[in-house]
């Protein structure tokens, strides 16, 4: 079993997204738009790595056009937040979750979100424990993922933003 020092996180670059294929399960159109983004500095994203092996992934909004999700000035917003199956349950998430707190903490930004599928009560439950305590409305579409057809995805039990508020 691999201890959580055999973990280590890095910035994502775009070339990446060739390696991480798990992740975006053939969801190239959104890889296209986080692309744009990544490139545009609107976003950013982080990967854990083992073995020169990309393990886990989470991205960055610092601007949303919906502005309780992230602002541009004082809010960002978390998605794509995912560990490869194999090496779930070793502290991947965590790790990659504190460096990205650290991160959006280092850039003068007070508060980030993440949205949350209702009905998914283990991963609320690890959420509130990490700082993600304050309800701020349902979500039924998601604006970071979209359908093969263009159209946004919407979430499959509606989802649920919560916001962490730093200090
Ligand atoms: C959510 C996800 C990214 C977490 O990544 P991970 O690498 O498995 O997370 P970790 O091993 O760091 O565990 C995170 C926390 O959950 C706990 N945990 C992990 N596996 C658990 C399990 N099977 N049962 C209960 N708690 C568990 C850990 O103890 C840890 O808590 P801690 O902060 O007290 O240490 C990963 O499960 C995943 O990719 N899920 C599928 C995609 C997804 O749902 N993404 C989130 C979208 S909002």
């Amino acid at each position: 079993m691999l201890s959580k020092s055999q973990f280590s996180t890095r910035l994502g670059h775009i070339k990446d997204f060739a390696e991480i294929k798990w992740g975006w399960e053939g969801n190239l159109l959104t890889q296209g738009k986080f692309t744009e983004g990544i490139k545009k500095g609107k976003q950013e994203f982080w990967v854990a790595e083992t073995d020169n092996r990309i393990v886990g992934e989470l991205h960055i909004l610092w601007d949303s056009e919906d502005h309780e999700e992230a602002n541009g000035v004082d809010r960002a917003y978390l998605c794509a937040f995912r560990t490869h199956s194999d090496f779930q349950s070793k502290g991947v998430g965590k790790l990659l979750m504190t460096r990205v707190l650290d991160r959006i903490i280092s850039r003068g930004f007070k508060e980030v979100t993440i949205c949350v599928e209702q009905d998914a009560d283990e991963l609320k439950t690890i959420y509130k424990k990490w700082g993600f305590n304050t309800f701020v409305k349902i979500k039924d579409v998601d604006l970071h993922n979209l359908n093969p057809d263009g159209s946004l995805k919407t979430f499959a039990t509606a989802g649920e933003l919560y916001l962490y508020k730093f200090e």
